[in-house]
């Protein structure tokens, strides 16, 4: 695996033919990741993948400084998933000058969920993947699902900018218990660790619940919330979407994906499930 630590690197040695698939990460890479890498080597000859903590999609407070740094050992996985190139680049690499330009995605798509919660997180992430992406010039870029939101916003990105990059979602990867694999789940304490599974079963909950015909959103939403109350989370939101936009359903839609944020402790973690 070739390490690239700056852009002026990684462009001369770009000159590579086929099709280039990227994944971007902040690293503290787990199998979610590896899945991805995975999956994007049947997309393409080469993959890359890169690993920066995205200082922009962080808010005051949040755990940009904390954020688990395991360079050593994601670049052992990456190269034992035989990733051909890895764009680890520093903040001035990345951010030589305050980055006075940025994508505001629209607030209808990225001032909802956790755009509510975590204002300007997702122009953070647009700004970063457009630059990753003028930086690498990749054919297919992939996303974990888990971040069902940034997912969206960033396919919606490439469509409007007429990117000419195939953005494909690859599926989440869980523990035995259901919990999604998150770099931030080291967060957790082994109590929390032992309740955090309540968070898949309430939402897979809710999804059976819709699949067996319930169309009260918001009782199920509501349920969920207290279900999660009562087994220590402090919800943010439990939301039923519209997979395609994220926007409300009408009693009529089918294709609804449950999403949820929640904090155990200190911990907050994302999830969702599609119905
Ligand atoms: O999902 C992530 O790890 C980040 O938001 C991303 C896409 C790498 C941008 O920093």
């Amino acid at each position: 695996m070739q390490i690239h630590e700056t852009i002026a690197g990684l462009r001369a040695a770009r000159g590579y033919a086929g099709r280039l698939a990227l994944v971007p990460t902040m690293g503290n890479l787990h199998e979610g990741h590896i899945a991805l890498m995975t999956q994007a080597r049947s997309h393409a000859d080469q993959v890359m993948a890169t690993i920066f903590v995205n200082r922009l999609q962080f808010r005051p407070g949040e755990d940009f400084e904390t954020y688990p740094r395991t360079f050593e050992a994601d670049c052992e996985k990456l190269a034992g998933a035989g990733v051909d190139h890895l764009f680890a680049p520093t903040e001035a690499e990345m951010y030589p000058q305050p980055q006075t330009y940025q994508i505001e995605p629209p607030p209808e798509q990225a001032g909802i969920l956790d755009g509510e919660f975590r204002p300007g997180h997702f122009r953070g992430v647009a700004t970063v993947v457009m630059k990753l992406f003028q930086i690498a010039q990749p054919d297919a870029a992939l996303f974990g699902k888990k971040d069902y939101q940034q997912l969206m916003v960033i396919r919606n990105m490439a469509r409007e900018f007429n990117l000419p990059i195939e953005i494909i979602g690859g599926e989440t990867v869980r523990a035995a218990d259901g919990l999604a694999l998150s770099s931030r789940n080291g967060y957790l304490s082994a109590t929390e660790r032992a309740q955090a599974t309540n968070l898949y079963r309430v939402l897979t909950k809710v999804a059976e619940a819709v699949r067996d015909g319930s169309r009260d959103w918001a009782s199920l939403e509501q349920g969920a919330v207290r279900e999660l109350q009562a087994s220590g989370w402090i919800p943010d939101y439990v939301a039923l979407r519209k997979k395609v936009d994220l926007q409300l359903p009408s009693a009529h839609d089918s294709g609804l994906v449950v999403l949820a944020a929640a904090r155990l402790g200190s911990t907050r973690l994302i999830d969702n499930l599609e119905v």
